[in-house]
């Protein structure tokens, strides 16, 4: 039995993904200069994926960096309380931010980055998620560049993980049910 036999359904195909990764990268091909040299704050480990492909079709100088959170331990709904388990190598004072997340959930991950990098005071942070699950939003975060809106259902693929595996399936898809019961 393979990985891929444990998924029940793919819900965004490895096609639509790449291409609205093309599309976000234009919109923040748009929005930022030459000049600003924004760095992409890559939210570890769940959107080194997406980082990479992101980064591939941006033609604006930038740099990369890399934070680690934790927020939902081995289990598939997240607990609320966030760690930082690695931070960022550079010192982001007056840099132009934009954080690169794979999934915004209940919010609580993004609400305790952005108020933590808001007291380096950066010149600007904005937030680029591929995913966003608005039904299950505890606390609102505005968000500056999404890839998908997705119903409330647990996803995997693409960088995202159900007790660290199918991070490195191509798509988005959902695991049956009897995997993780
Ligand atoms: C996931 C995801 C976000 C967060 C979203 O990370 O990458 O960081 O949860 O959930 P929230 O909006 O409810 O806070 P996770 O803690 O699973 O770590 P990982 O990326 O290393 O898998």
């Amino acid at each position: 039995m393979g990985l891929r036999d444990d998924v029940a359904k793919v819900l965004i195909p490895e096609d639509a993904l790449q291409a609205r990764i093309v599309e976000l990268a234009g919109e923040i091909n748009a929005a930022y200069t030459d000049e600003d040299r924004p760095l992409l704050v890559c939210v570890l480990k769940g959107a080194f994926m997406f980082l990479a492909d992101l980064t591939r079709h941006l033609e604006i100088r930038h740099e990369i960096d890399f934070m680690e959170t934790s927020s939902y331990g081995a289990g598939t709904v997240s607990s609320g309380v966030v760690r930082i388990l690695l931070d960022l190598e550079r010192n982001i004072e007056g840099r132009h931010v934009l954080i690169v997340e794979d999934i915004i959930d209940t919010g609580r991950t993004l609400d305790y980055i952005t108020r933590n990098l808001r007291t380096r005071n950066p010149a600007s942070l904005r937030i680029c998620t591929l995913l966003s699950k608005p039904a299950r939003r505890v606390i609102d975060i505005p968000i500056d560049f999404v890839g998908f809106e997705i119903p409330d259902e647990f996803v995997v693929g693409y960088g995202l993980d159900y007790a660290e595996i199918y991070r490195n399936l191509p798509f988005i898809g959902v695991l049956e049910e009897e995997v993780y019961r």
